[in-house]
């Protein structure tokens, strides 16, 4: 199934989200039936639905939610507290926005919007896939080109998105169509990203790879372990910094001293223009328990404190190249994000 969908409405039940709870797999396949925009927040806080392009969608699909089922005088407060259940992906406001802008012309053009949405993700996420895979073929050897080893951080396949994803969406096409040796998937401490949710798709796909610790990425990348590492994004400001999951920034720093292309790979909705640096970007700090503790499980000792950021900015200049779904926008020569398509 996809990572989050509309069911139309029925006599018995009106249109609804239907998604699958990411925060119970791999031991649970858990699908979500939503009705209201609170459940629909209380899910995007708890990362039942996460990944920066399925926020999107979440936001647009929770406008058409709040418009279908809720009073007019309370839409607007609910969906104000919709676009902000998450501050550092762009999407999540973006995909409010445009549903948002509909509502003028009534609730059904409101789920038009969305539906558009979720299907421009859809088609965003093949044609990354391809650029992706094509940017490989001219950039690594011949020999790394048909046989390629690729690190990843987080998760950005289908689950991050509706289908495919963003960077594990090369990986997959690589994987398809021949070419890819291994992936090499980080576990991404604190909520396991990683091992929970990239480990689980690779597997479907049948893909090779291997699952490390975070902090085995920067030693294999130094002995030669990898050919390309491949990231999401949240959000990337108009000078091509990046925000995505805590730990890319090091990655980043690794891969430059190993002298492995540093790719990202995101939809044109995460460009944000309006952002002009990665220093502006607002960065999720999501609490002590998370790092403290494993899905209830303490580890650490009571009463101390942890941070948690849970993205990081991974500045322009180490990244090799941008893939949208429209264009490669190449950082290392000095392109930038807002320069026009
Ligand atoms: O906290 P999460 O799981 O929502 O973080 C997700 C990421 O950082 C992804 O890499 C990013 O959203 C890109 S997803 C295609």
């Amino acid at each position: 199934m996809r990572a989050i969908d509309w069911t139309d409405g029925t006599t018995e039940r009106p249109g609804h989200i239907r998604l699958l709870d990411q925060s119970l797999l791999p031991q649970s396949e858990t699908v979500l039936e939503i009705d209201t925009v609170d459940d629909l927040i209380d899910a995007i806080k708890r990362l039942a639905v996460r990944g920066a392009p399925a926020l999107g969608v979440a936001g647009a699909l929770g406008v058409a939610l709040a418009v279908q089922n809720l009073d007019p005088a309370e839409v607007d407060k609910a969906i104000d507290k919709l676009r902000v259940a998450r501050p550092t992906a762009v999407n999540l406001a973006l995909g409010v926005d445009l549903a948002r802008a509909a509502r003028p012309d009534g609730a059904a053009a409101v789920l038009a919007a969305a539906l558009k949405v979720r299907d421009d993700d859809i088609a965003a996420s093949s044609a990354m896939a391809k650029h992706g895979a094509a940017l490989l073929g001219e950039i690594l050897s011949d020999s790394a080109a048909s046989s390629a080893r690729l690190m990843t951080i987080c998760n950005t396949g289908g689950l991050a998105a509706v289908e495919r994803g963003t960077a594990l969406g090369v990986v997959q096409e690589m994987h398809l169509t021949g070419r890819l040796k291994q992936a090499i998937a980080l576990e991404t401490r604190p909520l396991l990203q990683g091992s929970r949710l990239t480990a689980w798709e690779l597997l479907q796909m049948g893909a090779p790879f291997d699952l490390i610790v975070d902090s085995a990425a920067a030693s294999i990348l130094a002995a030669g372990g990898a050919d390309a590492v491949l990231v999401g994004a949240d959000r990337i400001a108009a000078n091509g910094d990046t925000a995505n999951k805590i730990g890319t920034f090091a990655l980043a720093l690794a891969a430059d001293y190993a002298g492995v292309p540093f790719i990202v790979v995101a939809p044109e909705s995460t460009v944000d223009t309006q952002t002009a640096s990665g220093a502006e970007i607002d960065i999720e700090d999501r609490g002590s328990t998370e790092v403290a503790e494993i899905r209830g499980m303490r580890l650490a000792p009571e009463g101390i404190a942890a941070a948690n950021p849970a993205f990081d900015v991974t500045p322009a200049k180490l990244i090799t190249a941008i893939v949208t779904d429209k264009r490669v926008i190449r950082p290392d020569r000095g392109d930038r994000p807002d320069q026009p398509l």
